[in-house]
């Protein structure tokens, strides 16, 4: 089946930026939060972004229009059901997953692929809530979206060869390279990034440094473009600790245990850039 319009569930930092990618590679998108203001939120970030490509000459003005005006904003689910493809890319809960995976059985067209970008849950069981098990898969993108290469392409146990391939290519035209892997707790991804990120938290939590050096050392010392706690404010640290609470019970080793200052961040509201507030104070940027 060929791909021409997706859906994305979600237009928050992920969706948006799958949005982005899908209509800038000529797809048409319906991109659909719970409430107009996060659609039109996530229009608005798309925009911005695509200005990006404009004023370095990447892209004219007219593209950035055609782009904008491939995609259209949804309240309802059942904006979903002309679609060949929707990847949801919502907060991080199994039961908010398994209702949406619920409706879009319903209401999307035979054949539809149904996809999920979670960082951490099992697609087997994201999969066990609807009657299409072997058209159900994971498509993890990166953030930034619009400037990460990766799509790690998660099999879960029913996942169909078919389904696969025509994710494959559909990552491929939106200019990623997909990677697969099977459905584990946290994938490869986040079963390596996480545990680090994590005990860079235990690190500031025991005092061993300032957060500002822990960055310094990682970013110095082993080329990452930005340091753990860095890019912990910047995935959200209640993502980090959802992803973290995953490995611990999924691979049931203490060693993925949280660490109690992440957890006490979350519980704080302190979620890094998105609230203002994370590891670092972003009240005043
Ligand atoms: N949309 C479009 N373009 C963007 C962008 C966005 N949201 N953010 C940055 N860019 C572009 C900039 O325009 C710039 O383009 P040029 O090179 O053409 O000038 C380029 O990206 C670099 O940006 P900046 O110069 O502003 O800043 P930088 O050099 O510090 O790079 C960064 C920013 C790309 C985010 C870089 O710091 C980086 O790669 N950080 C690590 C990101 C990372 O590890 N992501 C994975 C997180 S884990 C995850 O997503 C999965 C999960 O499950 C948790």
């Amino acid at each position: 089946m060929s791909i021409e319009t997706i859906g994305v569930v979600g237009a928050g930092q992920m969706g948006n930026g799958i949005a982005h990618v899908a209509a800038q590679a000529g797809l048409k998108v319906v991109l659909h939060d719970v409430k107009d203001e996060f659609v039109q939120r996530g229009l608005k970030t798309i925009d911005k972004n695509l200005q990006r490509g404009v004023d370095k000459g990447r892209m004219t003005a007219d593209d950035k229009s055609g782009t904008l005006a491939r995609i259209e904003g949804a309240t309802e689910l059942e904006a979903m059901a002309g679609c060949d493809l929707v990847v949801e890319a919502v907060v991080e809960r199994l039961s908010v997953k398994s209702e949406i995976f619920g409706t879009l059985d319903r209401v999307c067209k035979a054949g539809v692929i149904l996809a999920s970008n979670t960082s951490s849950i099992s697609i087997t069981k994201i999969a066990a809530c609807t009657e299409r098990p072997e058209r159900v898969i994971g498509m993890h993108f990166m953030n930034p979206v619009p400037v990460m290469k990766l799509v790690e392409v998660i099999r879960g146990l029913g996942t169909s060869d078919e389904t696969t391939a025509e994710v494959t290519e559909l990552a491929q035209k939106l200019g990623k390279t997909p990677v697969e892997c099977r459905d584990f707790p946290g994938f490869v991804s986040n079963r390596v990034l996480m545990p680090m990120i994590n005990e860079a938290v235990c690190c500031l939590h025991e005092g061993v440094a300032a957060p500002e050096a822990i960055d310094e050392i990682m970013k110095l010392g082993m080329n990452h473009p930005m340091g753990p706690l860095t890019l912990a404010d910047f995935i959200g640290l209640d993502t980090c600790l959802a992803i973290m609470e995953v490995l611990h019970e999924g691979l049931g080793d203490s060693k993925y245990r949280p660490c109690p200052l992440l957890r006490k961040y979350v519980e704080a509201g302190w979620l890094g850039r998105k609230t203002g507030r994370g590891i670092y104070d972003y009240s005043k940027s």
